[in-house]
């Protein structure tokens, strides 16, 4: 996105009152509110904080890499944000399409479900600006919603990392140091794809310099090449020939940073997109309170990066209760998941019309509250419109259970009951 941020809260004060405000308002229901059961349910598991569980492995692991930093450590708990908090402090854009009631869960028209853990950026930059700077930057830590298909890799609740590093641009000579600490040997320089450097960038931030904004983002990919890379070589050699893995960097386009990145990653011949990062907006620090320094952030799906390093298939598994998946994992290690079993995969189709209003984000919830964790993914198969403009879409379910084989009447009677919450909640009409 290329359009300056534009913030709607003018101070410090302002947005503290809103943060209190989104916790006082969350038992007010209105015409947004849209959280559903299922999510409900899950809400405060913890994943991440769950000794021994791949998110929490993770979580250590990727904090241990930033141990040297002089940086804050947080994890955050309650997931209601004000909707200022989780989109304008970051000036993502009114009518943004994440904004939406099909894309976000919603308490109430003013609070949301953070969907990301950028919503805490300002919050945490706040909190560097009244420690005086003692600390450069921060790593977040939490669980993040978002209104979503259904299928192996995606789920309503997932868990992101933030991070972020600041300089004061006064002090040439930090940032030069820290650029030498991040230097990648020439064996790990090979493996690095840079498609994204900033010679034809035309659209940087005008506050910083081209050589401060060519030295952040530096640091930012060196420190984020090393960092994956080293979780890389923790990985099981099975199955894998580490000297294939691959690190591509190219642009990519957030409201809250300028010049933005992606990282991918090579493996097992897929490239495969991990973190969006770039150099912080000027004015988000300002807003802060944070005055002439220049630094970085970045964000990353834990799940994602797990599914990739332990091998494990589907993200449901990450919810299990199954002793069979939980031990075989010890406290901060990388080890490749054991499939115990494949249970099989049982499919029924569903036919409806339907008008303007429907979403398929509304259909898919509906599946998830009726039929837990039971489905795997959903597939629109067909999709038609008569002459006269109506339209019939039709979506197979796959149910499979990653517990046990599921009998032909229980998803049967799951099928049924999807069919009667559907024709009850969504205005459709079933075929
Ligand atoms: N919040 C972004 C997302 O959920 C990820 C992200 C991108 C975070 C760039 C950042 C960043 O801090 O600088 O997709």
């Amino acid at each position: 996105m290329k359009s300056m941020i534009s913030l709607n809260c003018k101070s410090n004060l302002l947005l503290k009152s809103l943060n209190v405000f989104s916790k006082r308002s969350y038992n007010t229901l209105d015409a947004w509110s849209n959280i559903p059961e299922h999510i409900k349910v899950k809400q405060g598991r913890r994943l991440f904080l769950q000794n021994g569980h791949p998110l929490c492995s993770l979580r250590e692991l990727l904090q241990q890499q930033f141990k040297e930093k002089p940086i804050n450590i947080v994890a955050k708990e309650s997931p209601a944000v004000s909707t200022i908090t989780n989109f304008d402090s970051l000036g993502i854009p009114k009518t943004h399409v994440s904004r939406s009631k099909s894309d976000t869960y919603y308490v109430n028209k003013d609070t949301c479900l953070r969907t990301h853990t950028s919503a805490h950026q300002l919050e945490e930059f706040q909190n560097l600006a009244e420690s005086k700077m003692s600390k450069k930057g921060f790593l977040i830590t939490a669980d993040v919603y978002r209104r979503d298909e259904v299928d192996a890799s995606h789920y309503p609740i997932f868990h992101q990392m933030e991070g972020a590093y600041l300089w004061d641009r006064n002090d040439k000579g930090s940032m030069l140091r820290d650029l030498e600490s991040v230097k990648l040997d020439n064996n790990l320089q090979k493996l690095v794809i840079d498609e994204a450097t900033l010679e034809n960038h035309d659209d940087l931030q005008e506050v910083y310099s081209s050589k401060e904004t060519e030295l952040a983002s530096i640091h930012l990919k060196n420190s984020l090449t090393l960092t994956i890379h080293n979780l890389v070589l923790m990985t099981p050699d099975s199955g894998l020939d580490k000297s294939q893995v691959r690190y591509r960097w190219t642009y990519d386009s957030f409201p809250f940073t300028q010049p933005s990145f992606q990282l991918e990653i090579l493996w097992k011949g897929a490239w495969l997109e991990i973190l969006g990062c770039g150099v912080v907006r000027e004015n988000i620090l300002t807003h802060a309170g944070i005055q002439n320094h220049v630094g970085w952030a970045f964000g990353i799906g834990l799940e994602r990066l797990a599914m990739i390093l332990y091998g494990i298939p589907d993200i449901r598994l990450f919810w299990t209760t199954d002793d069979r998946f939980r031990q075989q994992f010890t406290p901060n290690n990388i080890t490749t998941f054991q499939p115990y079993s494949k249970y099989p995969l049982c499919y029924k189709d569903i036919s409806f019309w339907i008008d303007e209003s429907f979403t398929a984000n509304d259909f898919f919830e509906i599946i998830r509250d009726v039929c837990k964790d039971l489905v795997e993914s959903v597939d629109l198969i067909d999709q038609y419109t008569t002459k006269a403009g109506k339209t019939s879409l039709c979506y197979r379910v796959n149910y499979r259970s990653m517990e046990k084989s599921l009998k032909n009447e229980d998803v049967d009677l799951l099928q049924d009951n999807l069919r009667k919450a559907m024709a009850s909640s969504l205005n459709i009409q079933l075929r």
